[in-house]
């Protein structure tokens, strides 16, 4: 096989074979294909696109790069979860404790945040002594025992993506439909779950800013899952704004324990609901949607989702106690109110705007290496619709350093005010499976 047939298959428009795909898959990650033909068949994908039946060879082309995590020794049928991304996206961190304390096995591996985006990670370590590097055989005993673990990413997971990711950045290749959606998938699917429930966001802060081409890729990465014999569904929820009140790290998980304790924030209690309840269906501890919801409405009532949290804390030797005292959190030294000059109802607070301003806090990493402030971050006092007077303070920043004018700079630029109230948000726009 040459690939420079490949290529010329791809370019006019052929559908690509089995053995061709696995040929240009394997042969790129091991050096045998160099970056000059993988980028012009990068390109070729790019502008011929994929057929469902190759997007998904792609992907479990991709999948056996590397190695697998292999959670078959754990008892139930394992569910995960992913976000394509976004600006206090605390969800996994409210939902697995939920539908844990229903039966489904939660075993979950979560990544460090880059960026404007947090990472899961990063938020559990503001949590005293939290310890996310568990051996494999620790991760499994403390799942099949309590039903909830969560690691770090380890090993070497769809190392086809990580190439061809880094070569699709600088070849204008990224923005393609089935290379983003085989390229999120491989590393789910690598995750070794026997369900994915994907919350993909869509809005002004998202990765895909209208909805259309957000239920595209959802619809992909659907059938990609599905195709290898994975359970997939897709809730596309709104990103046009982030998400609760907290962005940063300790903030946010003293705003999951919250909800956790029934407080109603809204919209991320809508939208934990709808993922979790897709999570219960692809687990089938219930195959009812009302009935699942309302179960966990209920763990939330009796407590039963908290209790859970506070367990997965303690099991994963984390100090519990953040659970009844928030205030253990590291705390920050600084803190400036911003207020605008402008009265009116807040159209919009641009989600990366946010993550950005909260990033020169402190709160996020510019680098990989970058050392994290757990205390740094920004309170939304406002959010979308709700009505400013002159002078009210609409956020918070605090850090452990001095407030940067930057920082300020940066978040003040985030606010749309105007003088009518927006439409109403829809945070759960619709369901794919
Ligand atoms: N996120 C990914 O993991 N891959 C893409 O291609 C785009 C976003």
């Amino acid at each position: 096989m040459r690939m420079v047939d490949i290529i010329q298959d791809k370019r006019n428009g052929k559908e690509l074979s089995d053995e061709q795909i696995d040929f240009f898959i394997q042969g790129y990650t091991n050096g045998e294909i160099p970056d000059y033909q993988a980028s012009a068949l990068l390109m070729a994908i790019y502008f011929k696109g994929m057929s469902p039946k190759e997007t998904a060879l792609f992907t479990q082309s991709m999948v056996d790069s590397g190695e697998k995590l292999d959670l078959s020794q754990i008892k139930g049928v394992k569910i995960d979860k992913h976000s394509t991304g976004g600006v206090g996206d605390k969800i996994s961190l409210i939902v697995t404790p939920m539908v844990s304390s229903l039966g489904v096995p939660i075993a979950k591996m979560s990544g460090r945040g880059l960026g404007h985006t947090g990472g899961t990670l990063d938020k559990l370590e503001s949590i005293s002594g939290f310890n996310i590097e568990l051996s494999k055989e620790q991760f499994i005993e403390l799942v099949n025992d309590y039903g909830l673990a969560l690691i770090g990413q380890t090993g070497n997971l769809a190392p086809a993506d990580k190439k061809l990711y880094a070569l699709r950045d600088v070849t204008g290749t990224v923005n393609s439909l089935p290379l983003i959606a085989s390229s999120i998938m491989s590393k789910k699917i690598a995750m070794g779950a026997d369900g994915i429930v994907l919350d993909v966001k869509t809005g002004s802060g998202a990765f895909m800013k209208n909805l259309e081409d957000a239920t595209d890729l959802a619809k992909e990465m659907v059938s990609i899952g599905n195709s290898l014999n994975k359970n997939t569904v897709a809730v596309i929820t709104d990103m046009n704004q982030p998400l609760g009140h907290e962005v940063g790290n300790a903030n946010e998980v003293k705003e999951v324990i919250q909800v956790l304790k029934g407080e109603k924030i809204d919209d991320l209690l809508t939208i934990s609901l709808a993922i979790a309840t897709q999570m219960c269906l692809a687990n089938g501890v219930f195959t009812d949607e009302n009935e699942a919801k309302n179960a966990l409405i209920k763990s939330i009532e009796d407590g039963s989702a908290l209790n859970k949290f506070k367990q997965f804390i303690s099991n994963q030797g984390g100090d519990p106690s953040v659970v009844d005292d928030p205030n253990r959190l590291p705390q920050p030294r600084h803190r400036y109110d911003l207020k605008l000059d402008k009265k009116g109802f807040i159209h919009g607070i641009e989600a990366e705007a946010v993550g950005q301003a909260a990033l020169y806090l402190g709160a996020g990493r510019a680098k990989k290496d970058d050392n994290i402030d757990h205390s740094a971050g920004i309170t939304l006092h406002k959010k979308i619709g709700d009505a400013v007077r002159e002078g009210e303070a609409v956020a918070t920043l605090f850090s452990l350093n001095e407030i940067t004018s930057s920082a300020i700079e940066k978040l003040t630029e985030a606010y749309t005010i105007k003088s009518s109230a927006p439409e109403k948000i829809e945070y759960v726009k619709t369901i794919i499976k």
